[in-house]
């Protein structure tokens, strides 16, 4: 029996030391120590023993047992040391290494220059309103100063909600809203979407942005409107930028013009980009039509009042050289990236 004792202790002594983990740690402590365990079915027989072998026996027993709870536990302690010193080597943040940064989200060119052109008119004096999209024809067309046959309407198609209510083609339907509203003196920009049933390409989109301008007090001329507009222009592209203002129609100013700036590749000499002009057109304007000063009730006898409407992705493309103006449109992060 103590020959057996003997063995089992150096059984164990090896199974303990070649334990790879907690677990099996277990196991084996169960198959030494349990009730089914070698060590108990030995004590089991002692039974066929003598008193005194009995106690020299049980002796023996308790300390085979001890020893290898001993053995187990210290075994224990060292695999969970271990697997703890492994756990933290491989959760080790190297805080020399560049961290990675969360993707940050940016504005859109045509919000960055829309901002720009807010601020250069808010400088100004002037508020910036806004105006619905879904539009009445009144509004978009009729209190303009197009009457319903009128041809300039075929340029500006777009799309019906029903006969009289549409998407609309121009933010100059905000002139007539600000003017039913207002009382002069007015001062207003009013930036927004506005559509035309266009097929898309380079140049076009059925969706695009416009920022209409707004002035009415009086004694408003149209020196008034080119140091305005010349004023926006060598803000947003450089102080030796020179407009050029050419006549031109709208129906619902009088005189109108359309306004070129200088091209910026050649500084007026002409070049491919201006097509030899040295002039490259960017908005149209006007003193507001009498009959759309008197329609919104304005006493045109006694108020005056120019009027604009620039096109954004024009402007945003110039500025940043971009000639297609699907790409503003597209939510390419590759593209978008590139502004600030
Ligand atoms: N609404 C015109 C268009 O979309 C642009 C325009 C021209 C606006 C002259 C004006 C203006 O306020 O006076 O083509």
């Amino acid at each position: 029996m103590k020959e057996q004792l003997r063995q089992i202790e150096e059984k164990a002594q090896s199974a303990i030391a070649a334990a790879a983990d907690l677990r099996s740690l277990d196991d084996l402590r169960v198959r030494l120590l349990g009730k089914k365990g070698e060590l108990t079915a030995i004590l089991k027989q002692m039974k066929t023993l003598t008193a005194d072998e009995r106690a020299a026996m049980g002796q023996l027993a308790n300390q085979v047992r001890s020893k290898m709870e001993t053995l187990l536990n210290d075994k224990g302690a060292a695999l969970r040391e271990a697997a703890q010193n492994a756990r933290l080597a491989a959760e080790t943040v190297d805080i020399t290494m560049p961290g990675t940064k969360p993707p940050t989200g940016r504005l859109h060119p045509l919000q960055i220059v829309e901002n720009e052109v807010r601020e250069i008119f808010l400088g100004m004096g002037f508020s910036v309103v806004d105006g619905p999209e879904v539009e009445y024809d009144y509004y978009n067309f009729e209190a303009l100063n197009l009457p319903p046959d009128h041809p300039a309407r075929d340029t500006q198609d777009t799309f019906y909600i029903t006969d009289n209510i549409l998407l609309r083609t121009q933010t100059s339907s905000v002139q007539v809203h600000v003017m039913e509203n207002q009382k002069p003196p007015l001062r207003i920009i009013s930036p927004g979407r506005v559509y035309r049933s266009d097929a898309v390409d380079a140049t076009h989109s059925p969706l695009f942005h416009q920022i209409e301008g707004l002035v009415v007090d009086k004694g408003i001329t149209m020196a008034d409107l080119k140091g305005t507009l010349e004023l926006l222009m060598q803000r947003l592209y450089g102080d030796d930028c020179k407009i050029r203002l050419r006549p031109h129609h709208f129906p619902f100013t009088e005189p109108s013009a359309e306004v070129d700036v200088m091209c910026f590749g050649c500084h007026g000499a002409g070049c491919r980009m201006c097509k030899g002009e040295g002039y490259i057109e960017l908005l149209g304007a006007g003193m507001v039509h009498p009959k759309v000063l008197e329609g919104c009730g304005i006493d045109s006898s006694v108020y005056s009042g120019f009027a604009f409407g620039l096109g954004l992705e024009r402007i945003v493309m110039r500025r940043y050289n971009i000639s297609d103006m699907r790409l503003l449109f597209r939510n390419d992060m590759r593209f978008l990236e590139q502004f600030r």
